[in-house]
Order: C-alpha cells, then sequence, then structure tokens
C-alpha cells in the first residue's frame, strides 16, 4: 500500500516545528546571519519544547521519535533557516554511532547528557585531506593499556566549538585503508583544542570549526562498536541522517519558492503582476514540483528506515535531488526578484547561499551519484534488511510506526 497520510501525531509535531520556526527562528534568522551570531537561546528554546535529540530512545530519556517525524522537523528548521536548523539537528549525527554501536553504559551517560541538559555533540570524521574520501583520515588511535590515545586534527565540524563530547573517527590499522578505521565517544577536555571558526558564505549561524586532539586519551570501552568497522558505521551513520539533511534542503527550497510566488503577485512589469508573465508562472510551477519530488523521495528514506530496510539508494536519491533543487530553486527566486533578489534587504539571496551547503556536507552531490551508480550498477537488493545491529536499533522505531499511514 501506498499511503502519503501522516499519523496525527507526526502532524501535532509538525505544526509544533512550524510554529516553533515561525515565531523563534525566521524573525532573528536574516539578522543572525548578517551577523554570524550563534544561536544559543534558540538552542535552549527548542530542546525545551523537545525538538532536540527526537531519535534518543525512552531508556536514555528522549522521545525515540521515528526517522519521518525527524524529516518533518528538519524540513521546519530548513524553512526557517537552515543555519540555526543544522545547529539544532547536529547533536542527531554525533548521536547516531552511539545509538549503533555504544554499550547500554556509553548509552546511558552521553545520551543523558544531551537529553539531561541542552548539551552538544559532534560528529567528527573530516579532515583537511580527508573529505570525500573518508579512507584518507590522518587522525589515530592508539591503544595503550585499557586505553586508546587520540591525536589528530577535523575540519568543519559543526557545533565543534560548543560540544561537550564528539564522536571521533581513527585509524586504529593504519595500513588498512577503510578497514583501519574506529569510532569513539569522546568527552571534551584540556587536551582538545578549538582552533578555527569558519567564516562561511551560508549557514553563517551555525559554528564550524577545527577541533584538534593532542594526545586525548579515552577509556577503552569508548570504542563504538567493534575495532576497525568504525568505516562501516559512519556509512551507517550517514544512511540515518541523510534523510533530515534532504528534508532541510525541501525547507530552503519551500521557503525560496513561497517568498517568490510571493512576490510575483506583488511586482508589477508590463502592466500586471509578473506571476501573470508565463515565464515567471512557469519557474514558479517547477520550483513546486522540485519542492514536491524531494519531499516524497525524503520521506521515503525515511520510511524505509522506519520498516527496518536498508535506505543507502533512497537516502542517496533523497539527498543528491532535495540539495540540487533547493539549489536550483533559490537560484530561479533571486531570478524572480530580478535585481532586487541580488540585495541583501530581500530573503532570497540569504537562501540561495544556505543551499549551496546542501550540496556539499554530509556527502556532495557527486559522492551520492556514485553511492547511486554503484548501487544501481551492482543491482543490488534495495529492501535488504539492515544488518543485524542497526535493525535493533530501529525495532522500536519500526513498531511503532506500524500503525502509521506515513508510508510510501
Ligand atoms: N552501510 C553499511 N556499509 C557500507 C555502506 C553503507 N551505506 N556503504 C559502504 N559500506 C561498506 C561496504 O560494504 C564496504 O564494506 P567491506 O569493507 O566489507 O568491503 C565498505 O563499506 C567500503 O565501501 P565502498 O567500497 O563503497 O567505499 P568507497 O570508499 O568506495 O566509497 C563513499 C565510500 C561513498 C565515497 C564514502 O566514503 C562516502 O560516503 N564519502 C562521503 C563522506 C561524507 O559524507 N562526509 C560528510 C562528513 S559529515 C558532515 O558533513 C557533517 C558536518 O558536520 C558538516
Amino acid at each position: 500500500m501506498v499511503d502519503f497520510t501522516l499519523t496525527d501525531e507526526q502532524k501535532d509535531l509538525r505544526e509544533l516545528a512550524h510554529n516553533f520556526a515561525e515565531k523563534e527562528i525566521r524573525p532573528v534568522a536574516w539578522e543572525y546571519d548578517r551577523d554570524g551570531t550563534w544561536p544559543q537561546e534558540i538552542i535552549e528554546k527548542a530542546w525545551e519544547v523537545g525538538l532536540m535529540n527526537i531519535h534518543v530512545p525512552e531508556e536514555y530519556g528522549g522521545p525515540g521519535l521515528d526517522f519521518v517525524s525527524g524529516a518533518l522537523i528538519e524540513e521546519e528548521f530548513g524553512w526557517g533557516c537552515s543555519g540555526i536548523g543544522t545547529s539544532l539537528a547536529a547533536n542527531g549525527l554525533a548521536m547516531t554511532p552511539v545509538l549503533l554501536g555504544g554499550s547500554h553504559e556509553i548509552k546511558k551517560k552521553y545520551l543523558g547528557m544531551l537529553t539531561e541538559e541542552p548539551k552538544l555533540a559532534s560528529f567528527c570524521l573530516t579532515e583537511p585531506d580527508a573529505g570525500s574520501d573518508v579512507s584518507g583520515m590522518k587522525t589515530t588511535a592508539k591503544k595503550v593499556g585499557d586505553k586508546y590515545v587520540i591525536n589528530g586534527s577535523k575540519c568543519f565540524i559543526t557545533n565543534g566549538s560548543y560540544a561537550d563530547w564528539y564522536t571521533v573517527y581513527a585509524k586504529t590499522d593504519p595500513d588498512a585503508g577503510h578497514r583501519g578505521i574506529s569510532a569513539f565517544v569522546v568527552p571534551r577536555d584540556d587536551t582538545i583544542t578549538i582552533d578555527k571558526k569558519e567564516d562561511k558564505m551560508g549557514q553563517r549561524a551555525s559554528n564550524t570549526a577545527t577541533v584538534t586532539f593532542n594526545e586525548t586519551e579515552v577509556p577503552a570501552d569508548h570504542l563504538l562498536g567493534e575495532e576497525n568497522k568504525g568505516f562501516k558505521l559512519a556509512m551507517m551513520t550517514l544512511d540515518r541522517t541523510r534523510p533530515g539533511v534532504a528534508a532541510m534542503a525541501v525547507g530552503i527550497g519551500r521557503a525560496a519558492m513561497e517568498f517568490a510566488a510571493e512576490y510575483s503577485k506583488e511586482r508589477v512589469q508590463f502592466g500586471v503582476p509578473i506571476a501573470m508573465h508565463q515565464a515567471v508562472s512557469f519557474m514558479i510551477a517547477d520550483m513546486a514540483t522540485k519542492v514536491e519530488a524531494a519531499r516524497l523521495l525524503t520521506w521515503k528514506a525515511a520510511r524505509l528506515l522506519d520498516q527496518g530496510v536498508r535506505n543507502t539508494l533512497a537516502c542517496s536519491h533523497a539527498k543528491r535531488f532535495a540539495a540540487d533543487s533547493a539549489m536550483e530553486i533559490t537560484v530561479d527566486a533571486v531570478q524572480v526578484f530580478g535585481g532586487y533578489g541580488f540585495i541583501k534587504e530581500y530573503p532570497v539571496e540569504k537562501l540561495m547561499r544556505d543551499a549551496k551547503i546542501m550540496q556539499l556536507y554530509e556527502g556532495t552531490s557527486q559522492i551520492q551519484r556514485l553511492v547511486i551508480a554503484k548501487e544501481v550498477l551492482m543491482g543490488r537488493n534495495v529492501d535488504e534488511p539492515l544488518p543485524e545491529s542497526a535493525a535493533r536499533q530501529n525495532e522500536a522505531a519500526a513498531k511503532e510506526s506500524e500503525t502509521a499511514s506515513a508510508s510510501v
């Protein structure tokens, strides 16, 4: 059965997220973008109303919500301001390896930290010479007695300056390529230095830093999953978070479309509102189709996770299409505004700058195409069940969503 109906709980959650975006995010979004303001107060409010850490299971203090709900929230964040939205959503990326590979004690401690107070965590994968090519990383983790000692620098780390703990990927067997990477949960301490806050083109209210580990020690039980299995953990994590990024891109595209549609009804040229000119109305129509199609791909990628089905192909389709669509829609929105679109006083140039990162972070559009091409050419069974450990993580969500009818 194909049914796009949301449950009452999902509708309520979407309304909550939309109202939050409208009342708390939108009024300050353009000012925070201009000044690169860190949205601390908004983070505290979002945490308070339950819009953060939504996938943390109840036993660790969270609501244990499903992935479709996550996509609904992230679309609204993207509609409000994707820079602030990224700050609000980044805990999800950091916590997923913990959910997938952490022991009960580790989950209790580190997920508990996020649910007891509005604290932040960061996902440390990328390095200056290892972006798309994850296995090229140089950070090392050496086992010394009952500890690991971590050395190396991670760049482009969302919320890096403000995080209380990090999930860190490091080489435990430097000669083994992707099969020599392990993942760790690392509490912030004095050996960790924050070297740089990036001055970005877009999403300027989000914090992006370089985080360096200098002889940083963690107990051996802070290893997530098995030693040398960190690459797979990273890929499985991205399968779970890319639908959220896609949803955020849908939100940016939707916001740009709404601004462009509104403006096209007000702006008069050649004696009529420009919406009456087919050249403009067709651009709006194309924007609407892209928003709709991107959302459907996003919901499918999220829904498969809720069903405990592998979503690698679906989430690359969703992330690639939603990100590229957000870019196209925002460029066209600037075009609809004409010369005014190029002026900061008008809302759409910010959206165009923000949209660009959607094609870059959590896997570029080219990496998504690489994944799609591999999946298609290898003819992999796209309905393959998730690996057992991951399936267990999704069990609760899958059970909860048995009654839900948001399937696609
Ligand atoms: N789930 C589970 N296992 C997977 C997997 C998946 N989705 N994808 C690959 N694997 C496994 C493969 O089965 C294979 O396993 P074996 O070792 O048993 O053979 C192994 O991983 C290697 O797979 P590939 O040969 O496909 O790996 P590759 O190196 O050719 O390609 C890649 C991998 C797709 C290019 C990958 O490196 C990738 O996604 N790169 C992009 C990285 C990325 O998204 N970075 C973003 C950082 S986070 C961020 O941006 C957030 C922020 O804070 C700003």
